[in-house]
């Protein structure tokens, strides 16, 4: 049987990772899993149960729980629920639970597109391709401003700025796994780069890589 195809594709908030991974699976036939989820479950667990967010033991009991089959993108992707996981995100004990989750997942075959924090660096060190997308702070609060515009909210660009900063600033600064591309992963700013070119460039990289594979 031939081995499973993975792909790792990680990056800061808003970088627009997401959508990114979401058009790989559908290019190649993958499946896709958004870790962040995963850490955001947790977070989105203690919250509705009223349980502090700084207890580990409540942490670990609740990313035990976590089914990658039931999430609910809807109530998870609220802003308070992402913050929330960037704290419960930091206990060891809980990324090692949803790490093994997330490899039990990645290894299924025909294999998958996995886009988080630290894919490349932890979860899958062994990925066919490893993909870094950023782009600068600035560039990142002006897309989340005009998308949230755009679904009829109301949002302050400085708030978001800083917001993005500061979660930033926590997944790079974390003693374990912090946010950093693997030495083998291939770089994608995004800052002058539409969606569309992002992609494109993508699927260079990853036919590139499944064709010495072969
Ligand atoms: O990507 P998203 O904004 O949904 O992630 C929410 C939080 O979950 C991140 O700020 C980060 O702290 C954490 N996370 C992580 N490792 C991942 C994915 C997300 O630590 N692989």
């Amino acid at each position: 049987m031939t081995r499973p195809i993975v792909i790792a594709v990680d990056g800061p908030a808003a970088s627009g990772k997401g959508t990114l991974s979401r058009r790989l699976a559908t290019q190649y036939g993958l499946r896709h899993l958004d870790t962040g989820l995963s850490y955001r479950a947790v977070a989105q667990a203690l919250l509705a149960s009223g349980q502090p967010l700084d207890d580990e033991a409540l942490a670990v009991e609740a990313a035990g729980a976590v089914d990658f089959t039931v999430f609910d993108p809807s109530v998870l992707s609220a802003h308070a629920v992402g913050e929330a996981a960037s704290r419960v995100s930091v206990f060891p004990p809980v990324r090692r639970i949803l790490v093994d989750k997330q490899r039990a997942f990645a290894m299924d075959p025909p294999g998958a597109v996995l886009d988080g924090r630290d894919i490349g660096t932890v979860v899958c060190p062994d990925a066919d391709v490893k993909l870094y997308v950023t782009a600068s702070p600035a560039v990142r609060a002006g897309r989340r401003h005009r998308e949230i515009l755009r679904l009829g909210g109301q949002a302050d660009y400085a708030a978001i700025l800083a917001d993005i900063e500061r979660r930033d600033a926590r997944d790079m600064g974390r003693a374990d796994s912090p946010l950093r591309p693997a030495d083998d992963a291939h770089l994608l700013d995004t800052s002058q780069m539409s969606i569309e070119a992002a992609f494109l460039a993508a699927c260079a990289i990853i036919d590139e890589a499944l064709a010495a594979r072969n």
